[in-house]
């Protein structure tokens, strides 16, 4: 679905597409050798980076959480703007791992997500391996209302469906030596050709360990009411809204409690234009494009980015006498 129409003021998708700037189509075609293992391992490569995956995906079972949904809304989390329309955000994504276009949503659909399991360990006194059917019935779930801003200028509002990771952090029990938390993404390039790609695979983020218990860090587990789509990175993905959606890592499969600032995906493509800390700033502009505003998709008009996204008011202390300069990055 094309819902998008370019206008004069907006930034390029080949410009403002994290990869395309750390990894452009040129040094793909130079990086023989990530060529060569596509071809190798798909001769009948139906699997085009920058078109994701064309097979038909095999219906998808029900799945067993779906008694869950909707969930109850919690009313301390609320919009300056309408919530995104779904059929909107199922087909503007980012979920590399399938490809690099944003309508990702048919490609996306060969993630298999069960059997699944998130391993919780590192410096805890509780580190265990959990389903993630119990997982997520291991939490009460709530619905939040959040807005979502990409470093690439665009921005949506999103219904998400999930539990604060304050409360999984909790149950973890981290230990003092524990100063961040690292997330990890599924790797299997057989299921996701984006991984067949010459990229720092899997996809990491991290938060420090005060952000991950900050009230607005939420582990999601669904939106619009349901079970979360395979496109938005079911079955459990990250919410930091007042972060660059990058830091909003998919899949994830492992959270470890660590004592080093974990090196992220983005980091490790590209240090000086993605960051670890990403805090939304509209005053720091990406090395080339500024971030003064956002495209609303869907929504037909153009906001002025907030400090920190609009949720200074939950997070601005965590960074209360730190250096300012990285923080935005
Ligand atoms: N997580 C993984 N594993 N792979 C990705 O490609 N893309 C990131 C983030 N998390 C990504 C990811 C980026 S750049 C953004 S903007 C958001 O997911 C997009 O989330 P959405 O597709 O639900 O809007």
């Amino acid at each position: 679905m094309r819902f998008h129409r370019r206008k004069g003021w907006e930034i390029p998708e080949s410009e403002a597409t994290p990869p395309e700037i750390a990894f452009s189509r040129r040094s793909a075609l130079e990086a023989g050798v990530a060529g060569l293992v596509v071809a190798a391992t798909r001769p009948a490569a139906a699997f085009s980076w920058f078109g994701g995956e064309e097979k038909p995906a095999a219906p998808a079972p029900p799945d067993p959480t779906a008694d869950l949904y909707p969930a109850r809304r919690n009313g301390a989390y609320v919009l300056d703007r309408a919530v995104t329309a779904q059929e909107i955000n199922a087909h503007y994504n980012n979920f590399y791992e399938f490809g690099m276009v944003k309508d990702i949503a048919a490609a996306a659909q060969a993630l298999r997500t069960r059997p699944w399991t998130v391993k919780i360990d590192g410096l805890v006194e509780a580190p265990r391996e959990m389903g993630i059917d119990d997982l997520v019935r291991a939490f009460p779930l709530e619905e939040r209302l959040y807005r979502h801003r990409c470093v690439e200028a665009w921005s949506m509002a999103i219904p998400w469906t999930g539990f604060p990771l304050k409360s999984l952090v909790a149950t973890a029990r981290p230990l003092s030596g524990a100063k961040f938390v690292r997330f990890e993404t599924f790797l299997d390039r057989a299921m996701a050709p984006g991984q067949r790609a010459f990229y720092p695979w899997p996809y990491v983020e991290g938060l420090t360990i005060e952000e991950a218990g900050n009230d607005l860090a939420f582990l999601v587990t669904g939106a619009y009411g349901a079970p979360l789509a395979r496109q938005h990175g079911a079955p459990l993905r990250l919410a930091v809204p007042w972060k660059y959606g990058f830091k909003s890592i998919k899949s994830i499969v492992r959270i470890s409690f660590v004592a080093e600032k974990p090196k992220t995906f983005w980091e490790g493509l590209q240090a000086s234009e993605y960051g670890f800390w990403a805090n939304v700033n509209p005053d720091v502009p990406h090395p080339r494009w500024s971030q003064a505003s956002e495209e609303v998709l869907g929504a037909g008009e153009r906001r002025k980015t907030l400090i920190y996204n609009g949720y200074g008011e939950f997070v601005a202390q965590l960074y209360a006498g730190m250096p300012q300069g990285r923080l935005f990055m």
